[in-house]
């Protein structure tokens, strides 16, 4: 079937505003509060917002506190098992509360509500459930929640609503609560047509449909506009940018137009496929000067034998050309990647290649995972020769290295000045956190009203995960 990108009607958009309306008005004037509580990764912090946005124009409130919550959303991950064992773990813990508070309404929505297995396995075993929804229904939770509202209070509390279909649409218009005032995500497209043999994310997040360029301008200049410094352009794959939309920028032209906003702000973006990372891109990256001199490039593996069995289109050879391009052409540059241990087929002398690659490479972070079997996906069926604990050793090796790679590169930025934007406080000795335009983080002391400022500072120690400096 042809994929077709299809946009939501503003009118659509408008009668979910509508509805939260409505509910507000049903739900009266007295306080209420809605958690909303997200696994996985900025996407779907991305898309808790939107939820928070719905729920705030419903009249709720939020709440960290599950006990306190007349609602509680749960946003799931499906990449891997262990993210979607503590959201059963949690959604299961929930029964009790609600056998006291049978009046609280349970949300489960996100990538795991988007397959039908797990909808079933919801449906039959965790009857806290009230309202479980797929990816592609975010746009439309008022609708559903409505109908909840409607059938939650019916005898036995036995209405339940369960709702997810394939069609996914590029939605404008819908209301979002940010969280914090320094730091803001921007979805620029959604979905993946890339199959890599082990992800689950093409099968729950749908494929490839790009945002037009001229509203994610917009809605870069109001983020500029309300104070916002730091914005990170949000994609599975954000180097597809544009890909099928006629006459749209490519992604090294959308980070042109959003560099050409006025303002004093950093420009970030996660995250770059290295089959489609280009010169272009880095050149662009380089004119750019509010585009943070970061690439998070997903190395996944160092082995062309394990790379070409993830269908990731690149080999170990032109990976590493890419990344020296990139570092000739950005100065500075903060390289970051993801990385799969124990991928079906996987033999130390691959996992050697693996090691090596990155060693050579040299990365500021580097996220390992443990691979992961996700049901669907073709990986899923195939033979994994190597044994659990080999597969752990491996994985602690990589650790090991890989933290002894970060610890080297920091150490190497002690004595030097950074600019940095400060954008967390925290508890302890350094009361403030910061990062640098490459995304390092540095700790800082100082009051939390810098918070949201620049600062000059002087790195005068470091570890492992981060960096100590002082204001200058
Ligand atoms: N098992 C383990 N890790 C996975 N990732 C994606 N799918 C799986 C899986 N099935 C990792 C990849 C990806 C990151 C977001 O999660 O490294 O880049
Ligand atoms: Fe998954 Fe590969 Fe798409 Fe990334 S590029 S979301 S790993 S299929």
């Amino acid at each position: 079937m042809a994929y077709e990108r299809q946009e939501l009607s503003a009118a659509a958009a408008e009668e979910q505003r509508e509805i939260c309306a409505r509910i507000n008005a049903v739900l009266g004037p007295g306080e209420r509060y809605a958690l909303v509580d997200t696994y996985g990764c900025q996407q779907n912090e991305s898309d808790s917002e939107i939820l928070r946005g719905y729920l705030a124009a419903m009249g709720y409130s939020f709440t960290e506190e599950e006990e306190r919550a007349d609602v509680v959303v749960v946003n799931t991950c499906a990449v891997r098992e262990h993210a979607q064992m503590r959201v059963f773990g949690n959604v299961g813990a929930l029964s009790a509360q609600k056998r006291e508070h049978p009046e609280k309404i349970v949300v489960l929505c996100g990538c795991m509500a988007q397959s039908p297995e797990i909808r079933e396995k919801v449906k039959r075993s965790y009857r806290v459930v009230d309202l479980c929804f797929g990816t592609n229904e975010l746009w439309r939770f008022p609708a559903l929640f409505e109908k909840t509202l409607e059938v939650h209070g019916l005898p036995g509390n036995r209405g339940r609503v369960f709702e997810a279909t394939d069609e996914a649409l590029v939605a404008e218009g819908l209301p979002r609560q940010r969280d914090g005032k320094v730091k803001a995500w921007l979805s620029i497209m959604n979905g993946c047509n890339n199959f890599c043999s082990y992800c689950i994310v093409p099968y729950v997040r749908g494929r490839e449909r790009s945002r037009r360029s001229e509203e994610i301008a917009a809605e870069a200049e109001s983020l500029v506009l309300a104070g916002y410094k730091d914005i990170t352009l949000l994609g599975q794959n954000v180097n597809s940018y544009g890909r099928g939309l006629e006459g749209e920028l490519n992604f090294a032209g959308l980070l042109r137009k959003i560099n050409a906003i006025d303002g004093d702000f950093r420009i970030r973006f996660m995250t770059s496929h290295p089959k489609d990372a280009t010169e272009e891109l880095f050149t662009a990256m380089a004119e750019c000067e509010k585009v943070a001199p970061h690439l998070h490039l997903p190395l996944q593996s160092g082995s062309d034998r394990i790379l070409k069995a993830m269908n990731r289109g690149y080999t170990a050879e032109s990976y590493l050309k890419k990344t020296e391009l990139a570092r000739k052409l950005i100065p500075g540059l903060v390289l970051t990647t993801d990385i799969i241990v124990g991928f079906p087929g996987e033999t130390e002398e691959d996992f050697l290649d693996t090691l090596r690659l990155t060693e050579t490479v040299g990365y500021d972070s580097m996220f390992t995972f443990i691979y992961s079997p996700r049901p669907g996906t073709p990986a899923a069926s195939w033979e994994n020769g190597a044994s659990r604990e080999e597969i752990q050793n491996r994985f602690d090796r990589l650790l090991k290295s890989a933290n002894a790679q970060a610890a080297a590169i920091h150490k190497a930025q002690e004595g030097k000045t950074l600019r940095v934007l400060i954008d967390a406080t925290n508890k302890g000795e350094y009361t403030l956190s910061s990062r640098s335009a490459g995304g390092r983080l540095v700790h800082l002391r100082g009051d939390a009203s810098l918070l949201g400022r620049w600062a000059q500072v002087k790195i005068t120690g470091s570890n492992t995960f981060a960096l100590f400096g002082e204001i200058i």
